[in-house]
């Protein structure tokens, strides 16, 4: 064979790799409303900046007749590529090979691409769409994801990992998602569950939908597995662009600093008025993170599940910074269960990715009720406790109004290792609200009054006047300055550059253990 034939065969060999299952199999992708797995990458990274590694290998099962079929690099598309001009490695499961089932060779593509994303410190992009372990292959695939857990694992803290879930993904294989940072899904596409509604109604006669059961309303808004949904692929391209956007490399490296055109010293005079008289009435915190951010421009993150609490990455003077605020418009703000897991987790990713953390405080209590209490909020609520004082990145709060009892220490308390602790003047902090603390001290004094409704409004009035304010706490040293809401953003900004050389060590030890 001449070089030119071998450089031909070569060209054709590749041709037909690209093909994946076959036409007929890529028609019945797109009928489905999916794109292939190449298409997905193409669509993601920058224009033709994808190199694919390892096309070439397929599977060596024997099994089953497996020596007689082809599966047409092996069901998992790999290499790496760039976004925004930084490199990332991604893998893309291909549902027309196999229905993208994971067997040996596939598991070690995988995990070669995650070994190659760690060693040079890029994130790694996982895209799903697999019917699960290859079954003729049997432990040979189990041993495969067991390989693609462990290095999860180890790369958590070192490399950001992503997981875009675009098709099913059950079983056991849900695990690789879990264990990774983030979780993309689409409405339609992508389901996620450890056993699908079959198995759910022999065993426990439910009726469900696969969409019901693990699709990405249910993951977003309910279970709070997946932290982003989109109704499209493509917006959930752009969704990981922007993400990507906010975060650096890996462990070692900062995040890049934008060129901002949002004047650093700009006041928001709209939040001098944006907390209402009366203390009982709510507003939306979001408004407030849209004033003092860069350009008003804020990438929530599980935007539908927990809404009492609001946590996303935004930029101060081009900086990115994990934000994580109360939200007063549901459930008053106060931290459950769930609120109390996902602000957790998401400190925790900030601080391992040395991404600042700004907190806003209008926090009243932690829900009370039998099922919070049995369903753990204590464990729940010590994990905020743990993540706020474990992280060495600079943190930043700004008590807006409400702080009360152990939510106040909670949220980012001075007492919690935060660098700069602000407040509005509209602060209250306190162990507990002027009602349920009058009630208490001064019972005996109200029970015994000759007009106990009039004592007890004298009471609370008392209280409020003595401890519904920041400067009780400012006189301590609690907080470090009570400011004008609308300097907020000015403040915020200063703050974060004096904190930029922050140097601030633990006792070693080889992990600690959060509550889980
Ligand atoms: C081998 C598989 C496969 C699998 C699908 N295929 N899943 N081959 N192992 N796990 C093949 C099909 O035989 C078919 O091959 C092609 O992929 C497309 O599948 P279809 O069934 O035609 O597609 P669709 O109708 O869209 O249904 C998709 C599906 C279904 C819902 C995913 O295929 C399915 O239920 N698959 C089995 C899922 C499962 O039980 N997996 C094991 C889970 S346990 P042809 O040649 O006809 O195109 C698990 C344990 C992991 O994953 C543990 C980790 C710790």
């Amino acid at each position: 064979m001449s070089t030119e034939q071998k450089i031909l065969e070569m060209q054709e060999r590749k041709l037909s790799l690209q093909m994946g299952g076959g036409q007929d199999r890529i028609d019945k992708q797109h009928k489905s409303g999916k794109l292939t797995a190449r298409e997905r990458i193409a669509k993601l990274v920058d224009p033709g900046s994808f190199v694919e590694i390892d096309a070439f290998v397929t599977h060596r099962c024997t099994d089953f007749g497996m020596d007689k079929e082809t599966a047409p690099s092996d069901g998992v598309i790999t290499g790496y590529a760039t976004i925004d001009g930084r490199p990332v490695y991604l893998y893309s499961q291909d549902f027309t090979v196999r229905g993208g089932s994971l067997g040996e060779m596939h598991a070690k593509k995988i995990t070669k691409v995650m070994d190659m994303a760690m060693k040079m410190g890029c994130p790694i992009i996982c895209i799903n769409d697999s019917g699960g372990a290859r079954i003729q292959e049997g432990i040979d695939s189990l041993s495969g994801y067991g390989e693609i857990f462990y290095r999860n694992t180890m790369a958590s803290g070192v490399i950001p990992q992503i997981s875009v879930i675009l098709g099913p993904c059950a079983g056991g294989a849900v695990y690789s998602p879990a264990l990774t940072d983030f979780i993309f899904m689409v409405d339609n596409i992508s389901k996620m569950f450890i056993t699908g509604p079959q198995v759910v109604q022999a065993a426990t006669g439910e009726k469900v939908t696969e969409e019901q059961l693990g699709g990405s309303k249910t993951h977003s808004q309910i279970s709070g597995v997946a932290h982003f949904s989109y109704p499209t692929e493509d917006e959930c391209f752009a969704g990981i662009r922007s993400l990507l956007s906010y975060l650096p490399q890996n462990n070692l490296e900062d995040t890049i600093i934008y060129e901002n055109n949002d004047d650093l010293n700009r006041l928001a005079p709209e939040l001098n008025s944006i907390i209402p008289d009366n203390p009982n009435k709510s507003y939306d915190i979001k408004e407030v993170i849209r004033c003092i951010v860069d350009n008003g421009e804020f990438l929530e993150i599980q935007p539908l599940f927990a809404q009492n609490i609001v946590i996303g990455f935004a930029r101060f003077n081009g900086r990115p910074a994990g934000l994580i605020a109360n939200q007063p418009k549901v459930k008053a703000g106060a931290l459950d269960i769930n609120a109390s897991d996902k602000a957790a987790r998401f400190i925790r990713f900030c601080d391992s990715f040395n991404i600042p953390i700004v907190t806003l405080t209008d926090v009243p209590a932690f829900l009370p009720g039998v099922d919070q209490e049995h369903n753990g909020i204590i464990r729940h609520g010590a994990k905020l406790l743990y993540a706020y004082s474990e992280a060495t990145v600079p943190k930043i709060n700004i008590i807006l109004r409400k702080a009360y009892g152990g939510a106040y220490i909670a949220m980012s308390s001075k007492h919690l290792g935060t660098d700069l602790v602000y407040a509005w003047p509209t602060a209250e902090i306190a162990v507990m609200g002027p009602e349920g603390a009058a009630n208490i001290i001064f019972r005996k004094e109200i029970e015994t009054a000759d007009d106990p409704v009039a004592k007890r409004q004298e009471k609370i009035q008392e209280y409020r006047d003595r401890f519904t304010n920041p400067y009780a706490a400012a006189a301590r040293g609690y907080i470090d300055d009570v400011i004008e809401p609308e300097a907020t953003r000015p403040r915020i900004i200063s703050a974060l550059e004096i904190l930029q050389s922050k140097r601030e060590t633990r006792p070693p030890k080889k992990h600690g253990n959060i509550p889980v």
